[in-house]
């Protein structure tokens, strides 16, 4: 089955191909047959943080070239024949390839009223293009920023009409977990019951799923997610956006200092000993902010032990709250997925930590995989189009809030 996936839930644009075969329990495998992926960062950087309305933008310029690239890629992408080819008898008719009717070039221009971007080079490209062997359309619903969400959502609707291809709406969340899952193009061997640590730009959680597929959600961030956090701190300490890895940057560069030139900064994991497998990261946030209030004017040496005395923090109370996740279910596997979990001093110290508690197996995405891209919305809609869960395209919404676990 071939999968074309869409995701723009915050600031990357990306678009995705796979041909997957089998199923969970089967021998499941997939091949990346496209990948294009845009990111705005450097957009967004002036403005230390995402700004929503600007990444709205930016995925309408981008989406259609993305689109382009990646059918280009996976040797999808055919030049419209003309309607001669059509009269010739070279297509049947239920061969919807070819100039978008009338009805369905309405449909779309409505839903695509809020995109003019993105709609102009939409009906350029269909215009130019044949409709591609695709069997479904797999886009991040949400979790995110809904107006970033809504240009993904709107353009694989879009399609969905136009080529007639069944929709899937993806939680972007499960997409991180699925990544995880994966090694050299298949799923990793584990056991349940599996506890996934969610670490990313808007989400901090655990989630147990005793089954396939089957999420509930045991804790979560009361404020700030931690990767939130970092780029808090980093924009504390006059670093760049994205903060992640920036902080995880000089915190290992630190490591590396010999231990008696190290000033002895310290700051409390939050939430650490709360009875329950919640988190907290604002007053850690606010902890650093003081601190650096106290000490400035900064230098060099100074940032690099305060990003290195964040880092343990987050660190252990990640750690910390994973452990007790495992002793509290008796999690066989532990998934960390999310932006965060591109972090290389959080999977030493989880990977630590769980070899230390015994028969835990520890899956973490490759890094350049671990942050926003559309293989893992691929792979997810893959599994849920196995289910027949398909979306209807007509009804389908971008949800900003969108959940994937209840909480237990
Ligand atoms: O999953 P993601 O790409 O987007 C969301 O769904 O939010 O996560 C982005 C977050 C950003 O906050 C970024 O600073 C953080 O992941 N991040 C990192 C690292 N790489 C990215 N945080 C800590 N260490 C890193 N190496
Ligand atoms: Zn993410």
């Amino acid at each position: 089955m071939k999968i074309l996936a869409i995701e723009t839930s915050c600031d990357e644009t990306a678009v995705c191909i796979i041909d997957a075969h089998g199923a969970f329990g089967t021998p499941f495998g997939y091949k990346v047959l496209g990948n294009a992926l845009y990111s705005q960062v450097a957009i967004h950087a002036p403005y230390g943080g995402v700004f929503p309305n600007l990444a709205k933008r930016e995925h309408g310029i981008n989406l259609i070239p993305l689109l382009t690239r990646a059918l280009e890629q996976s040797n999808l992408l055919e030049n419209y024949r003309g309607l001669a080819s059509a009269k010739s008898g070279q297509r049947d008719e239920s061969d919807h390839r070819g100039p978008v009717s009338v009805n369905s070039a309405d449909t779309v221009s409505e839903m695509l009223v809020r995109e003019p971007e993105l709609l102009e080079r939409l009906r350029a490209f269909l215009e130019k293009y044949e409709k591609p062997a695709i069997d479904a359309i797999a886009v991040t619903a949400g979790p995110g920023l809904e107006p970033a969400l809504w240009v993904g959502v709107n353009l694989a609707r879009a399609l969905a009409i136009i080529w007639e291809i069944p929709l899937i709406g993806v939680d972007h969340m499960e997409g991180h977990i699925m990544m995880s899952l994966m090694h050299d193009g298949a799923l990793s061997d584990f056991s349940f019951p599996l506890v996934s640590l969610l670490i990313s730009g808007g989400h901090t959680e655990l989630i147990l799923s005793k089954e396939w597929m089957q999420y509930a959600l045991i804790g979560q961030t009361r404020d700030d997610a931690v990767g939130e956090a970092f780029d808090k701190v980093a924009r504390l300490l006059d670093l760049p956006y994205p903060g992640g890895p920036q902080i995880s940057k000089l915190a290992a560069q630190a490591r590396l200092r010999p231990q008696g030139e190290a000033l002895g900064i310290t700051f409390t994991s939050p939430m650490l000993h709360s009875k329950d497998f919640d988190f907290s990261f604002s007053g850690l946030k606010t902890e650093v902010r003081k601190y650096v209030e106290g000490a400035a004017p900064l230098d060099d040496d100074m940032k690099m032990q305060i990003a290195l005395a964040f880092e343990d923090a987050v660190a252990h109370v990640l750690v910390s709250k994973t452990l007790k996740a495992v002793d509290e279910f008796g999690a066989e596997t532990i998934v960390v997925g999310g932006g965060v979990s591109a972090n290389a001093f959080i999977r030493e110290c989880l990977a630590g930590a769980l070899a230390k508690a015994g028969n835990v197996q520890l899956l973490v995405p490759p890094p350049d995989l671990a942050t926003d891209n559309a293989l893992m919305i691929a792979l997810a809609g893959y599994f849920h189009a196995l289910k027949d869960d398909y979306a209807d395209p007509a009804t389908l919404r971008a949800n900003g809030n969108l959940r994937l676990a209840p909480k237990i």
